[in-house]
């Protein structure tokens, strides 16, 4: 642990409002996003996503057209590539099918000129070879085997805490006090972030992953001025640890990588920022996605009750069945023929893991959970080839301890409120689950 004294102390960042609460206002002023458009397979609409009609229209695409091209969208024209082997195929060309940001990033989104010029969102996951490669190995040996040994005894005495302290008998949002409770802490632990101002990461966190936020010029401002508030802190806490001796946390990793010298201050705040998100929205969201599961499969969680030895397989099959982000971005940069497609230059190809996760030509009753699926390790929620998630390990940590307490400890909430789910065609999740513990 770093120097306690409280280096974010004096410094003002807001914490309101909420991006959920940005884009709810923002769709009441412009029904029009709202609609579903006139192209029968543009899913770009992220209110298609809040109400997961998206996997009817993902269905009907496996089905007719696995590789389309959806034209005249708001978000311009682009691919839908939308099963496993079209997937990993196209990942598997790293060169032909880009993620640089100055080529078109990894989102369906384009970035503003603003952001382009300022260089925001220039990092490693939007990066190509060599600077990628260089990238990610300063942050990789945060991540290893040991790494996760390390951590465990920390993560699942937090996790039994949280579990512990549950209401029983009374309906609560299973979302808020386990979900992003436990992935905050992990993260704070993660960076050694000042504990009393840990709240500050996941709003920040919804802030960058709301693609649908820089649908204006105010909410794009808005946006800015809140990733300025997280810089300043970032850079207090970068100067801490540049004058500390070298410490394990991802933070002094960094800092002290011999990869730092590469990045500009911008880049490392990039960085920081894609770990933040990365860290933070998937591994809760997949926490809240697994409450929602047991409840609309009871026969599944039962079976985790007679053999926990099948948890490890669980955890695949939730991360599979929640996929907690929808797609990722790249851009062809030469002509390639794909499944008798033919991809022309500087097309943007969207990578549909919500869709490849349904496949029905890989999973067998693909909507249906099954914690015994004896594939269920074949998904692409992570990603694949060299942008492959570098964070899965102690995402599969983490809910793995997570399923395996709430087995111990016979936590096994039932949906008796509202589920909500986000709005949002990056990140697939949820702001609200409403469940009841059974009295102890
Ligand atoms: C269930 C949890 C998670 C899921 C489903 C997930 C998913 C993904 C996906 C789809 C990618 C892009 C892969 C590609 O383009 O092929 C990615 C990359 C990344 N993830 Fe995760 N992630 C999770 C947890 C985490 C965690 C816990 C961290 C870190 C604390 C993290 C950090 C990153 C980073 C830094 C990258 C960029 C890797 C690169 O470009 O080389 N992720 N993740």
């Amino acid at each position: 642990m770093n120097d306690q004294t409280d280096v974010l102390a004096g410094i003002e960042y807001r914490m309101s409002p909420t991006a959920q609460e940005a884009l709810d206002q923002f769709l009441n002023v412009h029904p029009d996003m709202q609609a579903v458009h006139d192209q029968p397979w543009d899913v770009s609409d992220p209110k298609l996503f809040g109400n997961e009609k998206v996997h009817a229209i993902f269905r009907e695409m496996r089905a007719k057209a696995p590789v389309n091209k959806a034209t005249g969208t708001p978000q311009g024209d682009y691919w839908n590539i939308t099963t496993v082997k079209n997937i990993q195929h196209v990942e598997a060309l790293p060169k032909i099918f880009a993620s640089a940001f100055e080529k078109g990033g990894m989102v369906i989104q384009d970035s503003t000129p603003q952001a382009k010029a300022e260089g925001r969102g220039k990092t490693f996951i939007a990066m190509d070879a060599p600077d990628h490669t260089l990238r990610r190995r300063a942050v990789a040996p945060a991540f290893t085997p040991a790494e996760m040994v390390r951590l465990t005894d920390l993560v699942r005495s937090r996790t039994v805490e949280v579990l512990e302290n549950l209401p029983r008998g009374e309906q609560f949002n299973w979302h808020k006090l386990v979900s992003v409770d436990l992935t905050t802490k992990m993260l704070a632990t993660l960076f050694d972030f000042p504990w009393e101002h840990r709240d500050a990461l996941p709003f920040w966190s919804d802030w960058q992953s709301d693609l649908a936020l820089g649908a204006t010029p105010e909410l794009e401002k808005l946006r800015h001025d809140i990733m300025i508030e997280m810089g300043t802190c970032m850079y207090k806490l970068w100067e801490q640890r540049l004058n500390a001796p070298p410490a394990p946390d991802l933070l002094s990793r960094l800092i002290h990588s011999e990869e730092m010298p590469e990045m500009d201050m911008m880049e490392f705040m990039a960085n920081m920022s894609l770990l933040i998100v990365g860290g933070n929205d998937t591994t809760r969201n997949t926490m809240s996605g697994i409450a929602d599961a047991f409840d609309r499969f009871p026969q599944e969680r039962a079976k985790l009750d007679a053999d926990p030895s099948l948890i490890p397989n669980a955890v695949q099959e939730c991360i599979r069945f929640v996929t907690p982000v929808a797609h990722m971005r790249r851009t062809a940069q030469e002509d390639y023929e794909l499944d008798g497609h033919l991809i022309k230059k500087g097309d943007k190809v969207i990578l549909w893991y919500k869709s490849a996760n349904r496949d029905e030509s890989v999973f067998d009753e693909p909507d249906v959970l099954k914690v015994d699926r004896e594939n269920a390790r074949r998904h692409v929620a992570f990603g694949y080839g060299v942008h492959r998630c570098v964070g899965a390990r102690l995402a599969e940590m983490q809910l793995r301890i997570l399923i395996e307490e709430m087995i111990r400890l016979g936590v096994r909430p039932r949906v008796t409120g509202k589920v909500e789910r986000l709005n949002n065609v990056f990140i697939n999740g949820f702001s609200n689950v409403e469940v009841t513990l059974d009295p102890a």
